[in-house]
């Protein structure tokens, strides 16, 4: 178990500090070690850092509760219009409530997100995939996030959801307008005019999607969410709106992320690219592994119900706690040389999905599609490597992923 690691006078203890923006890892590292509860003043919360302390805010909902635009403590929050339509629309999303609704809105969409459930969409999954790959196959070159990464899981979630492939290209705008304030931009843009602006226009939206489907209902999750009861308790008009918004948003930057993340780093490691090569068995535990080292969500925010004291900290009642899971996805207390990419690890218990009541309920999704994803890949593109050694990451926070992401390999004559 190696503990020793960079000191604090070379480092900037800024989370948002983009040199931590590119590399978070020695950071989290020097956290780990001498301030696993650290308050952050740029992100206005306490960054949990260690494994075991991270699974104990995920164990304790109660606690440190989800439902942070409704309990959270008021130096947080603003009278301003803008943030009070994103947060009205955002506290009915049941990742960010507490039991008993929480249960109740995710036990409507379980069956639907189950491994079972979702074999049924692998084909069309698998034909989206092909059909992105066709397009470029000859090329011998392409950004992997804009030709693969991006359009595939917003072709896979508008087409669970039964939103139009044609409208794509706006639901991409507005959710990436949103995405900047979720994701923790850090730039100095004003993030929660952005987000309500791409919040109001996917509400619209859906208003209206959903008004067809009273009419002619079709089989997909919007009518599924329409028709379905639980307990005998139906949904209300506004938390079907607002979850086809948490799903459409929730569904596709993250998995764009894992693949585009976990491409790269097989890519800086033609070592372990190699053995998914030679054993495609082996793929999907790849994708667990990548997730560990490097998730497309390195944290969340929780809000504390009462004081904590913790590893010589007062948390108060009301403040938000950020459980950094691409920490304790390195935490060497948890993992064996937690730095070292192994696609043949046992990594199946990182915390990249989250754990317990809100653990991802995209999981299987995001799984297949990484796993067919990069199988197809490795079948189709020969000889594939980087283009640029040091791609650029997004300027976020609790979401982490590329701007894009060049790569070449042997094109094959036609
Ligand atoms: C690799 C891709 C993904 C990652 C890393 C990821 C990560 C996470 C994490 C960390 C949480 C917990 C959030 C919290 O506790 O605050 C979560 C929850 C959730 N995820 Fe994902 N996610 C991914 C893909 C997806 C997909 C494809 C969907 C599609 C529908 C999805 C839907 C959700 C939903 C609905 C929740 C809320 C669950 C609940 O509160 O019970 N995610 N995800």
């Amino acid at each position: 178990m190696t503990r020793a690691g960079p000191d604090a006078g070379e480092l900037v203890l800024d989370l948002k500090a983009l040199v931590n923006v590119r590399d978070p890892f020695p950071l989290y590292h020097w956290l780990r070690e001498h301030d696993p509860v650290h308050w952050s003043e740029q992100l206005s919360a306490w960054a949990i850092t260690r494994y075991a302390d991270v699974l104990q805010v995920f164990a304790d909902p109660i606690r440190f509760s989800s439902d942070r635009f409704r309990k959270i403590d008021s130096k947080y929050t603003s009278a301003r219009p803008a943030v009070k339509t994103v947060s009205e629309i955002l506290a009915q999303w049941f990742v960010f409530r507490d039991p008993p609704d929480h249960d109740r809105i995710r036990g409507l969409l379980q069956r639907f997100f189950s491994p079972h459930a979702l074999e049924q969409s692998r084909g069309r999954i698998q034909a989206a995939i092909d059909g992105l790959l066709d397009s470029v196959a000859e090329r011998g070159e392409m950004d992997f996030i804009s030709a693969v990464a991006f359009p595939l899981p917003a072709v896979v979630i508008a087409m669970l959801l039964g939103a139009p492939q044609t409208d794509l290209e706006s639901i991409k705008h507005w959710s990436d307008r949103l995405a900047a304030y979720l994701g923790g931009s850090v730039d100095e843009g004003d993030n929660f005019t952005e987000a309500s602006a791409g919040v109001s226009n996917l509400v619209d939206y859906f208003q209206a999607l959903l008004r067809e489907r009273d009419q002619t209902p079709r089989d997909d999750l919007m009518t599924w969410m329409l028709r379905a009861e639980h307990d005998g308790a139906r949904l209300s008009r506004e938390e079907v709106v607002a979850n086809c918004v948490l799903l459409l948003f929730a569904g596709h930057e993250t998995t764009t992320n894992l693949l585009g993340n976990g491409l790269f780093h097989l890519l800086r490691h033609p070592d372990q690219l190699e053995l998914l090569r030679a054993d495609p068995g082996l793929i999907l535990n790849g994708v667990e592994e990548l997730l560990r080292y490097d998730g497309p969500v390195p944290a969340t925010l929780k809000v504390a119900t009462e004081d904590v004291e913790w590893h010589g900290r007062a948390i108060r009642r009301g403040d938000m706690v950020a459980p950094f899971t691409a920490s304790a996805n390195r935490d060497p207390r948890q993992f064996t040389d937690p730095d070292a990419l192994d696609v043949r690890r046992r990594a199946e218990r990182h915390l990249a999905f989250a754990w317990g009541l809100h653990f991802c309920l995209g999981a299987w999704l995001a799984r297949l599609e990484a796993g067919l994803t990069f199988a197809t890949l490795l079948r189709r593109l020969p000889a594939l490597s980087l283009t640029s050694p040091t791609p650029e990451w997004k300027p976020m926070i609790f979401l982490r992923g590329l701007e894009s992401l060049p790569i070449t390999w042997r094109s094959q004559p036609a």
